[in-house]
């Protein structure tokens, strides 16, 4: 009999789009590493059926206006009630990651206050930076990210558009959680 691969199942909310391409790459590592990866768009369904028996269910979600999106924090009290804490990632796209020392629990202000404002303790966190896009941005939405910017040090000429993820640090997210799934085999 072949031996049962490592499943993790991925649900995401993405506004903008940044957030899929990132699961979509993480499921594509970690099917290299010979962990079976599923993709769900909470946008498309908000209350899909939670895939209970996934040796870990990872949940990525943007950040608006010091947020994560409503279909992942509804998600996530779902996914607690089925699933335990110690089977349950998260994965924080905000643009605060693209400054060292933020793509961590303790480092990444969103992402600490998520856990505390939950109480989670998962079995993995990250944050990964996301997109700065300004012409794709309504005029409210770009005046109020190019004042964030302002403040914290960042691009405001409002042509900008930076993809500040860094993919090599995904695929070493990707390897962690293959690490993490086939340890709990
Ligand atoms: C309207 C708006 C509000 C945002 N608010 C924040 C914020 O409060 N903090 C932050 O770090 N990034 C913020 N961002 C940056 C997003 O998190 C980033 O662009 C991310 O890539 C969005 O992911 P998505 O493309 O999956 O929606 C904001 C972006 C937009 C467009």
């Amino acid at each position: 009999m072949m031996p049962e691969r490592p499943r993790i199942a991925l649900y995401y909310a993405s506004h903008d789009g940044q957030t899929r391409k990132i699961v979509d790459r993480l499921a594509g590592h970690l099917a290299g590493h010979g962990v079976g990866a599923s993709v769900v768009d909470l946008s498309a369904s908000p209350s899909p059926t939670i895939d209970t028996k996934a040796d870990l269910v990872l949940l990525a979600a943007a950040i608006r206006y010091g947020f994560h999106l409503r279909d992942a924090r509804r998600f996530l009290e779902r996914l607690r009630a089925e699933v335990p804490d110690s089977r349950i990632g998260v994965v924080s796209v905000n643009l605060t990651a693209r400054k060292p020392g933020r793509q961590t629990a303790q480092g990444n202000v969103y992402l600490r206050n998520w856990l505390k404002r939950t109480g989670l303790s998962p079995a993995f966190a990250a944050a990964v930076a996301g997109k700065l896009d300004y012409p794709a941005y309504r005029w409210f939405d770009r005046t109020m990210i190019r004042a964030i910017m302002t403040i914290s040090g960042g691009p405001t000429d409002p042509s900008t558009v930076i993809e500040y993820t860094d993919w090599a640090a995904v695929e070493s997210l990707a390897v962690e959680l293959a690490v993490l799934v086939k340890a709990t085999l």
